[in-house]
């Protein structure tokens, strides 16, 4: 247990931290809030006692700040003070200070008190390794099911994760969609086809005009098997919902239950959108080009309309990723300052000389120049087309 003493006076400093170094407590101090502050700062701490009164720096100010921190840890605060009015441990505790002590300090009580603090701390220790626990067994679960998914159809596995990956993408460009949703919106997309499990194999090929009746019926059916699947466990059950709604459609024709636009989760439509758009670049083998056509077609039918915005922005940022990788292959002679590298030098030995990713100076041409001369690398290197200037 990491205990911060702030007190401005040195003699009740000193005898506060004499008695916690008996206590066996490790503990460290400081003179005021700002000092305070800085050691907080650069080391984990897991108790703060601070005098109210203190120059610089007070204690109800300091415990605001670390109560507006983003602190890994929850930091046990006590706030030691004169003030010993009703107003007072109101405003002390309205600072953040989870308790109060006042002076003159009674040994017995600060003893009492900091023990206290220590077991509720060790207690939020405890529940915070709990949660991460659970946490971690949560995206096992996830992964679990994905992986399962992958053995019963690879394509189809590889769809869920592609889906789970571009979901998560969309979920962050949208306003509406709150951090602690992300996780939930990801694992959505990674399972969002678990339903087609056992469905039979040559069916998960077949386009929906191709399918017969029973097949028709089959198909129709894998949103709502993936929800009960997803339902029998508890942590899974708010993407069971999302996963049986992932066909729905902002118009209004989507499958299982016809959901108006209205009626959709805002995480269903996300995943949906990721699941059409990698059908399109995957099924479809549409070209990255030609798929804002396609998503323009769909926009306000088939998806919701800033969704699909959205679609198209990260599209675009496809576009020119591949742009990016695009090279040309150049003699050394016809290098130009500005240009950027596109794959690493090394002389015809392999040592190293210009890494990949460089951008080009006079400097580093001549460097090449010298290099070539002395016939250590070859006459050609790759450099990216989008660096070419003319
Ligand atoms: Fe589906």
């Amino acid at each position: 247990m990491h205990i911060l003493i702030v007190e401005d006076d040195a003699i009740t400093r000193h005898l506060l931290e004499n008695k916690l170094v008996q206590l066996g407590y490790t503990v460290d101090s400081a003179q005021n809030g700002t000092e305070a502050w800085a050691k907080l700062n650069s080391a984990p701490f897991d108790m703060v006692i601070s005098d109210w009164s203190m120059p610089e720096m007070d204690g109800l100010e300091l415990f605001k700040r670390i109560r507006n921190a983003d602190f890994k840890r929850y930091i046990y605060l006590i706030l030691v003070t004169a003030h010993n009015t009703k107003g007072d441990i109101v405003s002390g505790l309205v600072s953040g200070a989870d308790d109060y002590i006042t002076k003159p300090i009674n040994m017995e009580e600060f003893r009492a008190r900091v023990e206290i603090g220590a077991k509720i701390v060790q207690l939020e220790r405890k529940a915070t390794d709990r949660y991460n626990y659970i946490k971690k067994n949560y995206f096992q679960t996830i992964h679990m099911f994905t992986n399962l998914i992958e053995v019963f159809d690879e394509e189809l596995g590889g769809h869920c994760r592609r889906v789970g990956e571009l979901s998560l993408k969309l979920a962050k460009l949208h306003p509406d969609v709150s951090e602690n949703d992300l996780p939930i919106v990801e694992a959505a997309g990674l399972l969002h086809d678990i339903g087609m499990i056992g469905l039979p194999s040559g069916l998960l090929s077949k386009k929906r005009t191709e399918m017969n009746g029973d097949e028709r019926q089959l198909y129709l059916s894998h949103p709502v098997s993936g929800e009960i699947i997803l339902n029998e466990i508890d942590l899974l059950r708010p993407i069971a919902k999302l996963v049986r709604a992932h066909h729905e459609q902002y118009n209004g024709r989507g499958f299982p239950d016809g959901l108006d636009n209205s009626e959709i989760p805002l995480l269903a439509k996300i995943v949906s959108a990721a699941s059409v758009y990698d059908n399109i670049v995957h099924k479809g083998k549409v070209s990255l080009e030609n798929i804002p056509d396609s998503l323009q077609r769909l926009r306000g039918y088939q998806l919701d309309p800033d969704i699909t915005d959205h679609l198209m922005e990260i599209n675009l940022e496809k576009i020119q990723e591949e742009e990016r990788k695009e090279f040309f292959e150049l003699e050394i002679d016809d290098l130009q300052e500005g240009m950027m590298l596109a794959g690493n030098i090394r002389t015809k030995t392999g040592a190293f000389v210009m890494p990949a990713n460089t951008q080009l100076t006079n400097n580093g041409i001549e460097k090449l120049k010298n290099c070539r001369k002395i016939a250590s690398i070859g006459n050609k290197t790759f450099v990216y087309k989008w660096s070419v200037r003319g």
